[in-house]
């Protein structure tokens, strides 16, 4: 190591005269230079315009004092800066003069209006490549934040929406959207209909409470008001309401149900569809209707007992329920002519896979005219869910009874046309409130039935639902139809009827 040093020592001691092109003392094209460092040679590419290539370029000239760089810029400039190449000496005087070194050629040409060097290109290309990700990202960032937000959107309270909202969707909207189990409103939103409720005028009064026609913001709701003694009856109706699947479009539509107290009075609400006809006994106390009114009215109360009764099996499944109360005043006239069940303070429901019945905790009992013979000689089995529907079932032959009287045909040979006065199930042969006893009397040991006028059997519609109802209201219940049954027998009679629904009712 040591004489390496002193050789080096040596060298910058002494003066060195170097050949220069282009890199001359004092701007001069060519000549020599005196240097105390080394000579240098070297070669690099640069672009030509007018050749559209690159071309080489040969620079000859002094190193700078070794204190300022010199021989190890020589080493450094070799191998670092592309496509120049520089070659030092210091051995003799012009030492650099024949020196030639190589250089690496450019391996593409560049666009003539791009004369950029690859070192600027790749910057380029890694720009463009950062910048299209940064683009691609927040692309599908702002695809995935719409998604979101559409989502959100319908995943929000859309009912507490519309109740805020100034543009008000109906109340049947309202329920629509948010029953998709069709067991109706959330709780939290039931009461607020129950509150935001503006009661209008008392429209009837049955044994367990008041009937009243309310506004719901623009809209008519039928407002039932149980009495204080009465809150079994509003247990158990609210229930049977919200029982999965339950909406259908032939049982009185459930919107709400409240209840308040403060210890001493306790207010029970419950809060349903409004329609303005009334009951089934109050239309048929008042008008006449024809043999097709009469089918779509027996048809789409058919039609609602089945849903009733039906248990439909799945997830989720609606138990089987039945009614234990029918009657024509617990049955709604909608304006478009059909039936709608309503009043289930008495119902039971029953789930085949639990094999239990839920028997209603209230003491209310049926309406004694309406009894089954089985009900009123206690010989019904209450562990035999299929009983409570064949009772059901005969109390349905005596509505059809009310529906067929008040259907009129023509009387033959003249113009004109007949029908029956409005009359309850035996009226004749019973007092107005009749007791057990008298109900036992007439239909478990008389055996009666309402009694079915000739004319009856002159008109299709009128001679199916008279054969419909004494299947119905037969002594053994096992042999009586099943409202299924008189769905579709009814459904099978000449359509015309059922095809033109909704019928206005005038
Ligand atoms: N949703 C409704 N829309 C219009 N009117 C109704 C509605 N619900 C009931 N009504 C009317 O109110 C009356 C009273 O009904 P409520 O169920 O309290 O007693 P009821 O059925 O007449 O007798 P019961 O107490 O024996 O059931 C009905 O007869 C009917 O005229
Ligand atoms: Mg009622």
């Amino acid at each position: 190591m040591a004489p390496k040093s002193r050789k080096k020592k040596a060298h910058v001691s002494r003066s060195l005269t170097c050949y220069c092109e282009g890199s001359c003392p004092n701007n001069v094209s060519n000549g020599t230079c005196e240097t105390k460092s080394s000579c240098f040679s070297s070669v690099q590419e640069v672009y030509d315009e007018t050749t559209n290539s690159y071309e080489e370029e040969r620079t000859y000239g002094c190193m700078p004092p070794e204190d300022n760089g010199g021989f190890l810029m020589c080493k450094v400039a070799a191998s670092q800066v592309h496509g120049k190449h520089i070659v030092c000496c210091d051995n003799e005087d012009l030492c650099n003069r024949n020196l030639q070194p190589a250089f690496t050629p450019k391996l593409t040409t560049p666009s003539p209006d791009l004369p950029v060097s690859s070192e600027s290109m790749q910057t380029f290309m890694l720009l463009g490549s950062v910048v299209m990700c940064a683009f691609v990202l927040t692309v599908v960032l702002l695809i995935v934040c719409l998604i979101y937000k559409r989502r959100e959107k319908q995943r929000k309270p859309r009912l507490i929406n519309s109740m805020c909202n100034s543009q008000l969707s109906p109340l049947s909207q309202l329920v629509e959207q948010s029953s998709g189990s069709g067991s109706g409103l959330p709780l939290l939103v039931q009461r607020t209909i129950a509150k935001q409720i503006q009661m209008v005028r008392l429209v009837g009064k049955g044994r367990y409470g008041e009937v009243w026609l309310a506004k719901w913001r623009d809209e008519r709701v039928a407002v039932k008001t149980f009495f204080t003694t009465e809150e079994a009856s509003w247990f158990r109706e609210t229930e049977i309401y919200q029982t999965v699947l339950m909406r259908h479009e032939n049982i009185l539509g459930f919107i709400a149900a409240d209840i308040k107290g403060n210890g001493s009075w306790t207010q029970m609400l419950l809060i349903t569809d409004y329609h303005e006809v009334g009951s089934l006994h109050d239309y048929l106390s008042t008008s006449v209707i024809t043999p097709q009114k009469l089918q779509l009215l027996a048809y789409s109360f058919s039609s609602g007992l089945a849903h009733l009764h039906d248990e439909i099996f799945g997830t989720p499944g609606k138990p089987a329920i039945a009614h234990r109360d029918i009657k024509s005043k617990n049955i709604l006239v909608k304006r478009n002519g059909q039936c709608a069940i309503a009043d289930f303070g008495l119902a039971v429901k029953y789930m085949s896979e639990l094999d239990e019945i839920h028997i209603a905790q209230n003491t209310r009992v049926g309406t004694r005219r309406y009894m089954a013979p089985e009900v009123l000689s206690q010989a019904l089995n209450p562990q035999q869910f299929e009983e409570f529907k064949r009772a059901d079932m005969y109390s349905v032959g005596l509505v059809l009874w009310e529906m067929a009287r008040r259907c009129y045909t023509p009387i033959t040979g003249t113009k004109t046309t007949t029908c029956e006065d409005y009359a309850l199930p035996y009226h004749d042969v019973v007092p107005s409130d009749p007791s057990f006893e008298d109900m036992h009397a007439v239909v478990c040991i008389k055996g009666f039935r309402p009694p079915l006028p000739a004319r009856w059997q002159e008109d299709d519609v009128l001679a199916t639902v008279a054969k419909i109802m004494q299947e119905c209201w037969h002594h053994n219940p096992t042999v009586r139809l099943t409202a299924l049954r008189v769905k579709k027998t009814l459904g099978r009679l000449d359509m015309d009827a059922l095809n033109d629904m909704p019928m206005k009712i005038v």
